[in-house]
């Protein structure tokens, strides 16, 4: 939020009249620990700079005095000029190196091409118009105030905004082409003196240029510098070792805006390094930076970052879940306490039956929100938008009700999981090519974080408050490939281990209940769910699939403990609720999604984490869930359910099993395995033979997701595995019975 500076507000004041610096008096730029933990994706300090990017560039003519005033009308922080120097070594503003696209010197010099700056006089140039070509360019946004407009000098620009900033707009400039005008730097600081603005504490000078930069600091040792970047300057560097070396002399950095991602927040907030990327002018851009923790940002359109850095917004997308055939879960996080508003309807202009429901933000759940929307119809598309009561800006999604009960309607599911650990940070490519399959909803299997695991949400794992586990999905939000999945499509979420620690067991694990609530608090969950923190219940698509969901977490017995009756992993309750559910089902296919694989020994030696204690590696390892899995699989058989899934990820390859646990020579139950889509990637092993898999596929080190398709009509399903680009690298088609 901006900084109020009042007081110096009428220092400034005396200060021009009295030639004092100019804002020595205000306020230093604090650098404060914010509440949220240790998480480097947010702004150093409680300061997001507004930084008017040629002015307000998108309303006036660029680096006109007109389109300076619009800025800071519009409450800019920072006016930025990009400087040229004139033949006779006088200091402008303008960006480019020629006067040919934002004045008339074709039309007033036509026999002077290519119309270098260089080569004109200060005297010259101010016979140009600076206006005009605006106008001419956005007819839309033309005005009578343009035309005439003259090129300003620094001097001039910096008295204009001293006069008119009220001490709340500070400077920013950029040394444009130093190698071109030899000398420019001393130029500038002897302006910088003349206008008693070079002590200012807001005071930026800028440059893609290093040298420039590093002779700025020798002429004026305490003014802030930024570091300018291309993506080709930063392409192939260390960013943290690059981060290091010029925190030697630059108080920030100003990336390009695509190349602002998690691990280039980390580098430069671990430098104290101030993180200002260019040129942000679309309004989910600037929440997507926002999100990511940015110190201020480049804009033409100075009101759009105005209206999200002083008022609440929603700040880290919306989502959908828990969707049946006839209700929905609608999440929506934004950046302070406020009222949310969901708009929902068939309609996705909401001109027609649209509801309405509004539910408070606030700080408790970290200024998250899910609201329950019932009586929808099924089998119908709806779109829903979310915004802050007190803000313009609104974010929109849209979902699919399942078919009506027994009905058969084909379906297409993608599931995935393992994000944001070991190493591999946000973004992710995956996302973007599972909504792109139009889905008719995602299943996110667990490991939706790592909080166990370093990355710039939690530098200094594991995870321990629940500010930290906050972090790390505001971290994964983060990512655009994943806000528009879930913009896309309706999500059922399980957790796994990383969700609160390796491998734990909930009952004995202290974190539990601090990673279950901020698990709770980031996915839109049914209450059904919730409630009592079963989150194991089922979904059905008609009567083509029905879902049972299962929590392989919050029942489970210590890993280590023998294998035997008095063991399990999801508790008597769950047992015979998944048993009855699969009894009573009379859908074509029974999909079981489980956060962990059937004979992939996973875990540990002597503390096996899936149910498989290992036999392929060590026969004699007594972990393991094996004897209650046996139940489920002797269940299955027993009963002649046929056409069951077992749907997971976990084990970070991909894998795609039949099993024939009592060795008739028929296939009893299946199961699929993707991922990772943002982990460490592994191969495949060799599997525990106790209930007789048959692989069918098996592929690893590479990120990956599955896509599962049921089509009643053909009686049959279709698994895919495909890689992070969507390529296909294996299908299966299984008939159904
Ligand atoms: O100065 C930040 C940004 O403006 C750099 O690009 O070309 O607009 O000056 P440019
Ligand atoms: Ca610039």
């Amino acid at each position: 939020m901006r900084k109020s500076l009042v007081a110096g507000l009428a220092c400034l004041s005396l200060a021009v009249t009295a030639a004092a610096p100019y804002a020595a008096l205000a306020k230093p730029i604090e650098i404060s620990p914010t509440e949220n933990g240790q998480s480097s994706l947010r702004p150093l300090t409680s300061d997001v700079a507004v930084i008017a990017h040629r002015g307000a560039s998108a309303y006036g003519p660029e680096h006109t005095l007109v389109a300076y005033k619009q800025a800071m009308t519009m409450q800019a922080d920072y006016v930025e000029f990009d400087l040229q120097m004139t033949k006779d070594g006088q200091l402008i503003a303008m960006h480019d190196e020629t006067l040919a696209r934002t004045t008339n010197a074709k039309e007033l010099y036509p026999d002077r091409a290519p119309w270098r700056v260089k080569d004109f006089t200060l005297d010259e140039i101010k016979r140009l118009d600076a206006g005009s070509w605006f106008n001419k360019a956005y007819p839309d946004k033309a005005k009578q105030a343009y035309i005439g407009q003259q090129v300003p000098t620094l001097e001039e620009a910096i008295e204009f905004v001293k006069q008119h900033g009220n001490g709340k707009v500070g400077l920013y400039m950029e040394t444009k082409a130093p190698n071109v005008y030899p000398g420019m730097e001393e130029k500038v600081i002897d302006v910088l003196k003349k206008t008693n603005v070079l002590d200012s504490e807001m005071l930026f000078l800028e440059s893609f240029s290093e040298d420039s930069l590093r002779k700025l600091k020798t002429l004026a040792p305490d003014v802030k510098l930024i570091q300018l970047y291309t993506g080709a300057m930063l392409a192939g560097k260390d960013v943290h070792q690059e981060m290091k070396r010029i925190s030697e002399y630059a108080a920030g950095v100003g990336p390009s805006k695509e190349l602002v991602v998690p691990k280039l927040m980390e580098a430069a907030h671990q430098n104290q390094l101030l993180i200002h990327p260019w040129t942000v002018n679309a309004q989910d851009d600037m929440v997507s930076l926002l999100s990511l923790g940015v110190d201020g940002a480049f804009t033409n359109n100075t009101d759009l970052l105005v209206d999200l850095v002083e008022k609440p917004f929603i700040s880290h997308g919306v989502a959908s879940g828990d969707v049946t055939d006839s209700s929905a879960i609608l999440w929506a996080r934004t950046n302070a306490a406020t009222n949310v508003q969901f708009e929902i309807s068939t309609d996705s202009t909401f001109k027609k039956e649209t509801i309405v429901k509004t539910s408070p933000a606030d700080v408790a759940h970290d200024f998250t929100v899910n609201v329950k929307i019932d009586g929808l119809k099924p089998d119908t598309t709806y779109y829903y938008r979310a915004h802050s009561v007190s803000s313009k800006y609104s974010v929109n999604g849209s979902f699919k009700t399942a078919p009506e009960e027994n009905s058969l309607k084909p379906l297409t599911m993608v599931w995935g999981g393992d994000t944001g650990g070991q190493g591999e940070i946000p973004p992710f490519k995956s996302y973007k090519s599972m909504a792109a399959l139009n889905p008719d909803f995602f299943l996110f299997s667990g490991d939706t974080i790592y909080a166990d695991n370093a990355t710039p949400a939690v530098p200094n794992p594991p995870s321990g408050t629940v500010q930290d586990f906050w972090a790390k999905y505001k971290e994964n939000r983060t990512d655009a490939g994943l806000r528009s999945l879930l913009q896309k499509t309706g999500t059922f979420a399980i957790w796994d281990d990383h969700e609160v620690t390796n491998d734990f067991s909930g009952p004995s694990q202290p974190l539990t209940p601090t990673g279950l609530s901020a698990f709770k608090d980031y996915w839109p969950i049914s209450g059904e769910r919730s409630e009592a923190d079963k989150l194991y219940h089922k979904y059905s698509w008609g009567n083509t699939m029905d879902m049972m969901i299962l929590n392989n977490r919050g029942y489970r017995s210590p890993n280590t403990q023998a294998d035997g009756a008095d063991k399990t992993m999801l508790g008597d309750e769950q047992l015979h609720w998944l048993k009855q559910q699969l009894l009573e089902s009379d859908s074509k296919v029974k999909l079981i999604a489980t956060s962990v694989p059937i004979s992939i020994p996973t875990g540990k030696a002597m503390a096996r984490d899936g149910w498989a204690n290992g036999d392929n590696v060590n026969p004699n390892d007594p972990t393991g869930y094996e004897n209650e899995f046996k139940e489920i699989s002797d269940f299955i058989i027993e009963k002649g359910i046929k056409n069951v899934f077992f749907v997971t990820t976990d084990v970070h390859f991909a894998e795609v099993i039949k099993y024939d646990a009592n060795h008739d020579g028929k296939a009893d139950y299946n199961e699929l395995i993707s991922g990772p889509i943002g982990a460490v990637k592994i191969n495949p092993g060799t599997l525990d033979p106790t209930f007789g898999p048959d692989k069918l596929y098996a592929e690893g080190n590479f990120f990956n997701y599955g896509v599962f398709r049921v089509d009643p009509a053909t009686q049959q399903a279709t698994v895919e595995i495909q890689d992070e680009n969507g390529k296909t690298h294996f299908s299966h088609t299984f008939e159904l019975e």
